[in-house]
């Protein structure tokens, strides 16, 4: 069976620098033989948390939008893609509400001690992350690192991998960075082939 792997787009830019980058991921997933469903957050019709906590003793969210399908696609995936530009020292605001809409994950699993995820289901999933940013401070990446790492847990799909590039400011095109472009690429595969389910 094809590992399946979800895609998050950060940007809003679909011909940016970070969709550059994404679509290499998902080509390179997709050659390893996973299906990969694409999904450019910033499009996506849903609303931020309101902290109704409806899901600290339920299994759903009580906000029904276009982000509720990927409740249960979250369940099934094997692996993700997550590709975006830093904004404000961070994730950009509509991926991190879409990152906070998975409370519904974080009290399965820690308030309930019940997570949606498997202990072996866990083993075999991972995450790729891919950031760039427009300034060149070696500081760039921490806030937005350690909010995708913090959702990998919560989601029970853990952090793997990354490829980074600062100073777009003066690269501009990430074409002009082959080794970045190649390896988006090659991580992408390199995910597919790790998550693939061998039956
Ligand atoms: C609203 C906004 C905020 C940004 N904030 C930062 C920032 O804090 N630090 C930084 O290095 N770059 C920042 N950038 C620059 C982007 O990370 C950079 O331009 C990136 O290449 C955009 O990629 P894209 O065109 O593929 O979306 C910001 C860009 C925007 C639009």
């Amino acid at each position: 069976m094809p590992g399946k792997i979800i895609a998050l787009l950060g940007s809003p830019v679909r011909g940016g620098n970070t969709a550059y980058l994404f679509n290499k991921a998902v080509k390179g997933a997709e050659d390893g033989g996973c299906e990969v469903e694409k999904v450019t957050v910033p499009f996506l019709n849903f609303q931020p948390c309101m902290e109704i906590l409806h899901c600290m003793a339920h299994e759903d969210c009580q906000m029904q939008d276009e982000l509720t399908p990927y409740y249960q696609k979250f369940r099934e995936m094997d692996g993700l893609i997550i590709a975006t530009p830093i904004m404000t020292m961070g994730i950009p605001g509509k991926l991190k509400s879409f990152m906070d809409r998975f409370q519904v994950f974080y009290m399965a699993k820690y308030m309930r001690n019940n997570s949606f995820i498997t202990p072996e289901h866990r083993a075999r999933r991972k995450t790729l992350f891919i950031c760039i940013s427009g300034m060149d401070l070696p500081d760039n990446f921490d806030g937005a690192l350690q909010t995708t790492q913090a959702f990998c847990e919560i989601i029970d799909c853990p952090y793997w991998d990354g490829v980074f590039q600062r100073d777009m400011d003066h690269v501009r095109d990430i074409r002009t960075r082959p080794e970045v472009v190649e390896a988006a690429y090659e991580k992408g595969k390199e995910l597919c082939r790790q998550v693939r389910r061998e039956d």
